[in-house]
């Protein structure tokens, strides 16, 4: 199947029609249901792949789970709170039921784009824990459920997603930032434990990305900052992403472990 759907560079969207690699691999992205993880899930089915669509709020989910049948690919749909243990394990319980094999997880899940920014010392406790539970704990969940799975295979790729504010240092989000500091931490631990079961875990970092979901903590001023800082000065879009999420999924990556890997436009450098 091919479309006409294209990168702000006018370049036809990676995946479209093309395997990589991961068709009929089973991927499971949290938070699918919205902005940049609807990207990943829509490219996913493209490229051949079947995404779990592991999202807390299941009407986005089922909707998404809609685009990609219209488009002629494949999903399914698990309502999950990655923040509980209960909720994740019978998430992978269900996949491995009705697909039989869990191939990728893809750590997108986040409370991000409903966060109000503040200064640190005025976030209040439970939005601080809240932050932390599903940024942080809601990944190792995940990583804890489906990686039995990877090992029983001998084959599995984990790709949490942190965030460019953690070089950079961003005012006013602490618990956020804090939180995707941890997901550095983790990437480069669990890929030690791993590896030698033929799994591989990286961090993708992506830089300020513009989705169809209003932030408004995003002033016009500030967007235009952002793009000025950036090698390539164009916004960037979840489709950006979508390449390097990909590859990391595919056998072509399989010595690549233990690496945060950016995609910002040149917004930070490693
Ligand atoms: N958009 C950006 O500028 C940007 C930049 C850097 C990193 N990121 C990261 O990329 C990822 C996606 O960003 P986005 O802009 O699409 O965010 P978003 O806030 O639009 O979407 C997050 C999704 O996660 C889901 N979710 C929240 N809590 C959940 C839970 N407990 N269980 C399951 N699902 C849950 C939400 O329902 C939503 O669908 C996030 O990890 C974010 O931190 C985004």
């Amino acid at each position: 199947m091919t479309s006409t759907i294209t990168s702000p560079d006018g370049a036809p969207a990676l995946s479209r029609g093309r395997d990589f690699g991961v068709r009929d691999r089973v991927v499971v992205i949290t938070g699918a249901g919205q902005g940049i993880g609807r990207e990943y899930a829509r490219e996913f089915a493209a490229a051949g792949a079947i995404p779990v669509l592991a999202e807390i709020n299941g009407a986005a989910a089922r909707n998404v789970a809609a685009e990609i049948e219209q488009a002629g690919g494949r999903s399914l749909v698990v309502e999950t709170d990655v923040a509980d243990p209960a909720s994740t394990e019978a998430m992978v319980e269900r996949v491995v039921a009705e697909l039989g094999r869990v191939d990728a997880l893809i750590n997108n899940a986040a409370i991000f784009s409903s966060l109000q920014m503040r200064p640190f010392d005025q976030i209040p406790l439970d939005e601080w824990d809240a932050v932390l539970r599903v940024n942080v704990t809601g990944a190792f969940l995940c990583a804890r459920a489906v990686v039995p799975h990877m090992k029983a295979a001998g084959w599995g790729r984990i790709v949490n997603i942190m965030s460019g504010s953690v070089p950079l240092g961003i005012r006013n989000y602490l618990h956020y930032v804090t939180s995707k500091s941890a997901l550095v931490g983790m990437t480069n631990s669990l890929a030690r434990e791993l590896g030698a079961d033929g799994i591989t875990v990286n961090a993708v970092q992506p830089g300020g990305t513009f989705t169809e979901v209003p932030r408004n903590t995003v002033t016009p001023e500030g967007k235009a900052a952002l793009i000025a800082n950036q090698c390539i000065p164009r916004e960037e879009v979840p489709m950006d992403l979508v390449g390097l999420v990909l590859f990391l999924c595919t056998p072509a990556a399989g010595f690549i472990t233990g690496q945060t890997i950016a995609c910002d436009g040149g917004l930070t450098h490693h």
